[in-house]
C-alpha cells in the first residue's frame, strides 16, 4: 500500500456500505448482508476515498449534502460516500435484470436459467455509463486508483479507461466464473469480456476462476494470452489476471473482550428461541437465495433426524436467511418452497416445544449473528456454488474457544483455504447429513485442533492481505507505468 501513499482511491460498487432508512422512531442506519461490504469496507476505513454506490435506502437522500455525498462510518466518518440515484426503470434493468437474472445465475450455473432481455442490456449498459461519469467527476487526477466491484459493472473498466487513460483500474469479479461454454451462451459475451479488460488488474477469489476467464477469451476474442505471466492483452492494452482470495477483518482484541462468552450466548439463543435446554444447535447464515444450498441443507437435517434417532428433540437447525431481491420471481419462490419444506420437516419431527428448523427470515445485524456463532455445535455454509463465500471465515472468527465444526460445500471458493473443515458436497444429501452426525459426535480435542488451524488460516489471509495484495500489484504496475513513460 505504500507505494499508493498519496494517490486517489476511488471504489464503485452497486450495494453501499451504509443504508439509511426511515423507521417509526426516525433515521436508521443499516449495513447491508453482502460479502463485498463485508470485505471493502474496513479496507476503505484504512486509505479513506470516496465510494461511489447506488443510494437504495429509504432516507438515503435526506442525508447526503448538494454533491450526494455523506462521510461514513456515521460515527466517525473516514472517507466519503456518493450516492447515485437509479430510477425504478434502470433498477428494474440494470440490476434486477441483467446483474441478477442473467449474469448471477450465469456465472453460478446453479440450475437456474439465466434471462436476457434486450430492453435489461440497454439499462445495464446506461447505468455502466452513468457511473463512469460519476467516477471521471471524482477523479482528482489523471491517474486515479479505481476499484471496480463486482458483476453489475462488467462494461465500466473500459468506459473509464477511455475517459481516464491513465488510469489504475483494478477489477474484482466477486463471483464464480464459468467455463468457457456455459459463458458462451450470453449474447452480449464478447462486450462483457471487452468492457473488462479495460482492467489494468482484473482479479477473482480462486485460480480456477483466473484459468476459466483466460479460456474464455482465448475462445471468443483475438486477444493475445500468456498464461506464464497471468496477462492478457487486448487492443494494445495489457491485463493483469490474478486471484486474491477475499477475506475478512480479523476481530481485534478490544472487539473480542467485548463478546459475552460462550456459555452465555448459548444460554442467550436457548432463551430467546425457547429451544429444548439441552439443545445442539446448527446454524446457517445466509443471504435468502437459491444458490446458497439452503434446501439441501434442510434435506440433510432432515435425513439425519431419520438415520439418527438420537438427535429427534434435541438437535435444532438455526436458519438466518435474509431477504434478498425479493422482486424478482424467481426468488419468491424459492422463498416460498423453503418455507413449505420447513413447516413439513417441523410437522415431521416436531414435538411439543421442539421444531428441528428454525427459520429466521429477516435481517439480523453481525452482534446477532455472532451470538448465533458463538452458540452453535456446528455451522453449515453449503452453498451449490460461490465465489468465495465470507460466512464461514465469520463463523472461525467468532469462535476464540476453538470449538464448533465447520461444514462446508466444496463449491465454495473458500473450501481451497480451510481445509480442515468438514468438506462435503451440497448436493449429495446423505454425505451432508453424516457430516452433520460427525461434527455433532466430534470429540473436543478433534474440534479444538481443526478449528485452531482454521484460525491460523483465516487470521493470516485476511482482508488486509487481500487488499495489500492487490493494490501492491496496482502500484509495481504504475511504477512500471511512470518508468516507460519517461524512456
Ligand atoms: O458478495 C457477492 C454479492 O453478490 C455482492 O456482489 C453483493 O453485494 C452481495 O452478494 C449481495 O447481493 P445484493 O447486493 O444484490 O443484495
Amino acid at each position: 500500500q505504500t507505494q499508493l501513499r498519496g494517490d486517489q482511491v476511488i471504489v464503485v460498487s452497486n450495494r453501499e456500505p451504509y443504508i439509511h432508512d426511515q423507521s417509526p422512531t426516525g433515521v436508521v442506519v443499516r449495513r447491508p448482508a453482502s460479502g463485498l461490504v463485508t470485505a471493502v469496507e474496513p479496507v476503505m476505513r484504512a486509505c479513506s476515498g470516496t465510494w461511489i454506490a447506488h443510494g437504495g435506502g429509504s432516507a438515503d437522500r435526506e442525508t447526503v449534502d448538494a454533491h450526494d455525498r455523506v462521510g461514513v462510518p456515521p460515527e466517525h466518518p473516514d472517507y466519503q460516500l456518493r450516492r447515485i440515484w437509479l430510477s425504478e426503470e434502470e433498477e428494474r434493468g440494470y440490476y434486477y435484470g441483467f446483474a441478477n437474472e442473467g449474469l448471477w445465475p450465469l456465472c453460478h450455473v446453479a440450475h437456474v436459467r439465466p434471462v436476457f432481455r434486450e430492453s435489461d442490456w440497454q439499462q445495464y449498459k446506461a447505468v455502466n455509463q452513468r457511473f463512469a461519469d460519476a467516477v471521471v467527476a471524482e477523479a482528482r487526477s489523471e491517474d486515479p486508483v479505481v476499484l471496480v466491484q463486482d458483476y453489475h459493472f462488467a462494461l465500466l473498466p473500459a468506459m473509464i479507461r477511455e475517459r481516464l487513460p491513465r488510469a489504475t483500474i483494478l477489477t474484482f469479479w466477486h463471483i464464480p466464473w464459468p467455463n468457457p461454454e456455459s459463458f458462451g451462451i450470453c449474447p452480449w459475451r464478447r462486450e462483457i469480456l471487452q468492457g473488462m479488460l479495460g482492467s489494468t488488474i482484473l482479479g477473482f477469489h480462486t485460480r480456477f476462476h483466473c484459468k476459466n476467464f483466460m479460456e474464455t477469451v482465448d475462445r471468443l476474442l483475438e486477444a493475445r494470452i500468456e498464461p506464464e505471466h497471468a496477462t492478457v492483452t487486448f487492443g494494445g492494452a495489457e491485463t493483469l489476471i490474478e486471484n486474491y482470495p477475499i477475506s475478512i477483518e480479523w476481530p481485534t482484541p478490544e472487539t473480542v473482550a467485548r463478546w459475552a462468552p460462550v456459555a452465555q450466548c448459548r444460554q442467550a439463543v436457548i432463551d430467546r428461541l425457547q429451544l429444548p435446554p439441552d439443545a445442539r444447535i446448527g446454524v446457517g447464515v445466509d443471504r435468502f437465495d437459491y444458490t446458497k444450498g439452503i434446501l439441501e441443507r434442510f434435506h440433510a437435517v432432515e435425513r439425519l433426524l431419520e438415520k439418527y434417532p438420537e438427535w429427534r428433540g434435541r438437535f435444532v437447525f438455526v436458519q438466518v436467511a435474509a431477504p434478498t431481491r425479493s422482486d424478482l420471481e424467481e426468488y419468491q419462490a424459492f422463498q416460498d418452497r423453503i418455507q413449505r419444506v420447513t413447516q413439513r420437516i417441523n410437522r415431521r419431527f416436531g414435538q411439543p416445544g421442539y421444531e428441528p428448523v428454525r427459520l429466521l427470515a429477516t435481517h439480523h445485524d453481525h452482534d446477532a449473528v455472532n451470538e448465533l456463532f458463538r452458540a452453535a455445535d456446528l455451522c453449515a455454509v453449503t452453498s451449490l456454488h460461490d465465489g468465495m463465500n465470507l460466512v464461514c471465515k465469520e463463523f472461525v472468527a467468532a469462535r476464540d474457544d476453538e470449538r464448533g465444526v465447520l461444514l462446508l460445500s466444496r463449491f465454495a471458493g473458500a473450501a481451497r483455504e480451510l481445509r480442515e473443515a468438514l468438506i462435503v458436497n451440497p448436493y449429495h444429501v446423505e454425505e451432508t447429513a453424516d457430516a452433520m452426525h460427525r461434527a455433532l459426535t466430534m470429540a473436543e480435542p478433534e474440534q479444538r485442533e481443526r478449528m485452531a488451524s482454521l484460525r491460523t488460516t483465516v487470521q493470516e489471509n485476511n482482508v488486509y492481505r487481500w487488499a495489500g495484495r492487490m493494490l501492491a500489484d496496482a502500484g509495481r504496475l504504475r511504477l512500471r507505468d511512470r518508468i516507460q513513460a519517461r524512456v
